[in-house]
């Protein structure tokens, strides 16, 4: 039986990426509670098969309530394009119908109408969401002239896993996939990063694309749904603990995901290691 009092706000991702949504969330909204949750031990998600993202994104919400949360989200495209559908339909109504599972594809792709000129906009993102079609179908549903191109980039998830995002050898692979996407497409002036790890290698992305294509990163877009989500749902916004607190769960080695985090958030935090089953 669930705790029905009210708790912090779920973020989760299958390992780092998520903070770079979280951050953004922080940012906006910093009154509130949340619990980080990092699937380390079994990213990447990207590669994985559908049945397999869902059962583990799966074990991750059903934790987070477990701790206290009525709001989840799904800081990871994968796990928004492979899970979000069959928890909100199936899962949900059984585990608590008031409790809340939202992802991060649609608000980034509601922010397209505002910033691509050509109507020629690039995806990158892991081969997982790439094969899912999820961002050309959302992006057609909302804007049906806009040409979508995608790239998958199966590297980038473990350079950033692994430290290396900074690094020279990332140079490689950065390159490579941003040349691909741009011989695809040669109209493409809007590319988004749908990864959230993808952030953490901007320095290098920017580097390796033409000044005037706009990169996009979906943390501010996610923070702003969550803002206008939580402002026109006032019964889960009072579920919603508010001490300004921010906890991380980690399925990996809190040694390690306290040094690649405080590298990327610039602040000191405490991990609490779990496992998810
Ligand atoms: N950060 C995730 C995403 O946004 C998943 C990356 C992975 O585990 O492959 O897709």
């Amino acid at each position: 039986m669930l705790s029905q009092k009210s708790g912090p706000i779920g973020v989760f991702d299958s390992g780092y990426g998520g903070l770079t949504i979280l951050k953004e969330i922080k940012k906006l909204l910093p009154n509130y509670d949340y619990l980080y949750l990092g699937d380390n031990a079994r990213t990447p998600y990207g590669t994985r098969s559908f049945d397999i993202v869902y059962s583990f994104t799966l074990q991750a919400v059903k934790r987070l309530f477990e701790e206290g949360c009525h709001l989840v989200i799904l800081a990871c495209n994968t796990a928004s394009a492979k899970a979000l559908r069959s928890i909100q339909i199936n899962d949900l109504p059984k585990l608590d119908p008031n409790r809340r599972v939202l992802g991060v594809i649609r608000p980034t792709v509601e922010s397209l109408g505002e910033i691509t000129q050509s109507n020629h906009v690039g995806i990158l993102a892991t081969a997982g969401t790439v094969l899912s079609n999820s961002y050309p179908l959302e992006i057609t549903k909302l804007y049906p002239t806009i040409e979508v191109t995608s790239e998958s980039c199966p590297m980038w998830v473990p350079l950033v896993e692994n430290n290396e995002a900074d690094k020279d050898g990332a140079d490689y692979f950065v390159k490579q996939h941003i040349n691909r996407l741009l011989n695809q497409d040669r109209l493409i002036d809007t590319i988004i990063l749908g990864c959230t790890h993808y952030p953490i290698l901007l320095p290098k992305i920017k580097e390796y694309t033409p000044e005037h294509i706009n990169v996009v990163s979906q943390g501010e877009y996610v923070a702003k749904s969550l803002e206008d989500y939580l402002f026109r749902h006032p019964e889960m916004e009072q579920k919603c603990t508010k001490n300004s607190t921010s906890t991380y769960y980690t399925t990996e080695s809190t040694d390690k995901f306290i040094e690649s985090a405080t590298l990327f958030l610039k602040e000191d935090i405490t991990v609490e290691h779990i496992d998810l089953m």
